[in-house]
């Protein structure tokens, strides 16, 4: 990294209606540094670089890069000035091919036999396949999106960033959040790979174990303002953590271990060809299991097959000892189940409907016996929420897509703290949620534990799933392949196994 600034930006204000989104923000990036930025869920993280990366205008400011300053008014602008971002949200369109996502809009062409401009297929998938493999994607070009996970989307969404030619800077938001492990080493040695190549990195994550390893200065953000920009190294994540959230945080993780109760999700011997095999495990009342494993082990598959959102070839599931079957969620919801989903845009929520609207979703039957609805009791109960979560909105009449990432999450949770289920599952509870509210989620969880709720806790976050659950699994290739009491849980010995290792530590 060179003392050399690449790009600066000077007094950036944004305000959305009700939400001053930033405030004066300055900020410089050096060339081929990893500048993070940090800062709670609504901090304007998302909302700056959207305005550098053309999608959103500022009201006032100004930016220069390589010392001049220039005018970013659209997507076209900033791409020209090799300036990429890989969003927060996903942006791709499902029902074309990973080559034509990634080429959208830049195919490559040659001349057809009357001369004229035709798309060049055979160009643009060898070119998108040679792409695939430098960012250490083993895909098809020709595979549709609709038909790739979560992680895999992540990943072409990567690509297709690194795809710019004359690329300077590259946005990251939050990229990681859906990767494990193994993914997110590939990433971060890419990242490198581009540094070293003298590309300047804005790097967004809430893993602060993260920052410490690809980082090399944070700039924190905190309510639309500009708090500071501090070396990685010389500065602690207790530091940082006091910058973002202005409190300290010491004990995150708060677990009340209580004698757990009956069994109240059994699971026997559940296969789904393909998917997973022989899954056996229980949760009691009263306990947190958490479930360990690599993206692809099979977690969230299990999980969908038990609420009844996918199919299972073989095997028993019961509650509270009554063997039930769920051919579709709502009959899960009825034997008191909750899942909290990964994907939480395309699943958990209607983005395009009110923030107390999705509050209590689930719920209807529960908060509207009668089946009349009266926005009175929908706000009544959603401003609790707010209140509880700490949701950054101006109130609860807004859109769920006008929130930031974070807190459309925290409007998911909301929505399944509300049905009163027994048996939660909840698929990757705080991914994308800042330091403040995931302790705020963590006591949540804890309590809900306490009355006696059996919660079933998929996570990649092994900390996290080391400092909530009473038990551990850990699943590799569709298999639970070791089982730890938190007592016994450690981390090298749970990582050994999710990477297929098994015990030989
Ligand atoms: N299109 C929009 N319309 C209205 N308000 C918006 C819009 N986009 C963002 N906001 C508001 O601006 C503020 C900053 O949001 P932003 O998405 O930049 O936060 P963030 O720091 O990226 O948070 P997160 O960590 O949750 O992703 C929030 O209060 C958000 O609700
Ligand atoms: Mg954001």
């Amino acid at each position: 990294m060179s003392d050399q600034i690449i790009l600066q930006l000077k007094g950036i204000s944004k305000q959305f209606p009700g939400v001053k989104a930033l405030d004066n923000v300055s900020l410089d990036v050096r060339k081929g540094e990893v500048h993070v930025l940090l800062g709670e869920n609504g901090a304007g993280k998302s909302t700056l670089m959207k305005i550098l990366s053309g999608v959103y205008k500022k009201d006032s400011g100004k930016i220069f890069l390589d010392g001049k300053e220039v005018e970013i008014n659209s997507v076209n602008d900033a791409e020209n000035l090799g300036i990429g971002i890989i969003h927060q949200e996903f942006n791709l369109l499902p029902h074309r091919d990973i080559a034509q996502n990634i080429f959208l809009g830049k195919e490559p062409t040659k001349r057809g036999p009357l001369g004229v401009k035709v798309l060049d297929k055979a160009t643009m998938y060898s070119k998108c396949n040679e792409l695939l493999k430098t960012v250490g994607i083993d895909l098809d070009s020709r595979i549709l999106v609709k038909d790739l996970g979560i992680a895999q989307k992540q990943m072409v969404e990567i690509a297709k960033a690194l795809s710019l030619a004359n690329l300077k800077i590259l946005i990251m938001d939050e990229p990681t959040a859906t990767l494990t492990k193994g993914e997110i080493d590939k990433l971060f040695s890419i990242i490198r790979k581009y540094k070293s190549m003298g590309i300047s990195i804005i790097y967004i994550s809430h893993r602060m174990e993260e920052i410490q390893v690809i980082g090399d200065r944070v700039t924190v953000l905190r309510d639309g303002k500009y708090i500071g920009t501090v070396p990685v190294k010389e500065t602690p994540p207790s530091e940082l953590i006091r910058m973002m959230v202005g409190r300290e945080i010491t004990n995150l993780y708060k677990r009340d271990y209580n004698e757990p109760g009956p069994e109240a999700l059994k699971v026997c011997n559940l296969s789904s060809r393909g998917k997973f095999k022989d899954v056996n495990f229980s949760v009691r009342r009263g306990e947190i299991v958490g479930f360990y494993g690599l993206v692809g082990a099979g977690r969230t598959e299990v999980a969908k097959a038990i609420f009844g959102e996918d199919k299972y070839d073989a095997g028993e599931i019961l509650i509270n000892g009554k063997k039930v079957k769920h051919h579709m969620p709502s009959q899960a919801v009825q034997n008191k189940m909750g899942l909290l989903p990964e994907d939480r845009r395309d699943e958990g929520l209607i983005t395009k409907m009110l923030l107390k609207q999705n509050v209590v979703q689930a719920s209807l039957r529960k908060v509207f016996p009668k089946g009349i609805l009266n926005n009175k009791v929908e706000s009544q109960i959603a401003t609790k929420y707010i209140t509880k979560l700490n949701i950054a909105t101006p109130d609860e009449n807004v859109v769920v897509a006008s929130l930031s990432g974070g807190n459309q999450q925290k409007v998911v949770l909301a929505k399944w703290l509300l049905t009163d289920s027994e048996v939660l599952i909840f698929d990757e509870p705080t991914r994308g949620i800042d330091v403040g509210a995931k302790a705020e989620i963590y006591e949540l969880m804890n309590d809900l534990a306490k009355s006696g709720k059996a919660i079933m806790m998929i996570s990649s976050d092994l900390p996290e799933v080391i400092g909530l659950s009473d038990r551990i699994y850990v699943m590799y290739q569709g298999k639970i392949v070791a089982e730890f009491s938190h007592e016994n849980a450690s981390q090298e010995r749970i990582v050994n196994f999710a990477i297929g290792r098994g015990d030989t530590l």
